[in-house]
């Protein structure tokens, strides 16, 4: 009984929220909202107070009613599910102001029962994880950092490919949405004019032939104003690249990402083979035809890489003329002293 209510207050916000976002022009009142949702003006106040405390700027005048004057700037749980919609599931979105990782705040969600396409998004993180035990800076309010939860009915040796398939995803939206000329560094990175502006990191629970769940960790450096300085040479953020004195509107870009997503992903569940999406990884590759350095353990050693086969590996050929597969594993890529 009490979830139930919860629900419908949650619901009842949401329908408050995008009434409010369709009338900018004008002042709503009370009235109308508690008659067109069945509620009471009392809770209609306090699902008002509920999005002020969100963030969102609605002005209330008395016998006028409630106008929003301005949006929030973090993102909403309630305006992204207005927002993001899909035909085939629910999305359950999740945001946070602060977390260690959204990873890890997801990883706990999905262990007590949280359901498929749960989304986990963070205005920061304190201990934001890359790749091999890297650390992901997560200012504040700069980026979307942002984890979804993901259970699909294939063998774990598949499991790769969803990289390649989010990899492919952010591209399109961020090429869609900002027009710049996004790459794709494989496996995982995606640069823009040779710096990083996304890490992908996906993460498992599995059993022998089972996959319990997997966590797609999606950092993209949208908004950030300047660049650490320990990363400066090989980062930069959207909006730097695009010279804006604006900033870009994440919502978009996450709409733009789960629209590809959904279609790459859900092809991929259809015949098991992610070709669409290493179709897109080889037409935007950042390496392909490049010599780089592959290190290993450690070990750097230099080759051409030749192609992205269609198992979403790494086609590469040695000095000595030795051509050899890479998984993704535990590789890192360079390019001299570059980082791409
Ligand atoms: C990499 O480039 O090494 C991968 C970076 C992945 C960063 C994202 S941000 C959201 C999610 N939470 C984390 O702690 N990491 C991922």
């Amino acid at each position: 009984m009490i979830e139930l209510r919860k629900v419908e207050g949650v619901t009842m916000r949401k329908e408050i929220l995008k009434t409010l976002m369709e009338n900018t022009d004008k002042y709503i009142s009370g009235e109308t909202l508690s008659q067109r949702f069945g509620v009471s003006r009392t809770a209609v106040w306090k699902a008002i107070n509920q999005l002020k405390e969100q963030g969102y700027e609605i002005e209330s005048i008395s016998r006028k009613g409630y106008k929003l004057l301005e949006k929030a700037s973090a993102l909403s749980a309630d305006e992204l599910s207005i927002f993001i919609k899909s035909d085939n599931h629910a999305y359950f979105f999740r945001c946070e102001k602060t977390v260690d990782s959204t990873s890890n705040l997801l990883k706990q969600l999905a262990n007590d029962g949280a359901p498929e396409w749960t989304v986990v998004l963070s205005e920061e993180q304190s201990d934001g994880r890359g790749r091999l035990g890297r650390q992901w800076i997560s200012n504040v309010g700069e980026g979307i950092y942002m984890s979804l939860l993901l259970k699909p009915d294939i063998q774990p040796f598949h499991a790769a490919k969803i990289t390649q398939i989010a990899a492919s995803a952010v591209t399109l939206a961020i090429r869609e949405v900002t027009g710049l000329p996004a790459l794709i560094k494989w496996p995982n990175d995606i640069v823009v004019e040779g710096k990083k502006v996304c890490g992908i990191l996906t993460e498992m629970s599995a059993e022998l032939n089972q996959i319990n769940h997997v966590i797609l960790g999606i950092g993209i450096n949208v908004n950030g104003e300047s660049i650490d300085d320990e990363i400066k040479d090989k980062a930069t953020s959207l909006k730097i690249a695009l010279s804006s004195a604006e900033k870009i509107d994440r919502k978009l870009v996450l709409k733009s990402f789960y629209s590809h997503f959904e279609a790459l992903y859900g092809a991929f569940l259809d015949d098991k083979t992610a070709t669409k999406s290493i179709a897109i990884c080889r037409e935007y590759s950042a390496i392909i035809g490049k010599t780089v350095q592959i290190i290993r353990r450690q070990e750097s050693q230099d080759v051409t890489v030749l192609d992205i086969t269609d198992e979403g590996e790494l086609l590469v050929r040695h000095v000595d003329g030795r051509e050899e597969v890479i998984i993704s594993g535990e590789v890192s890529i360079r390019r001299g002293e570059q980082y791409i």
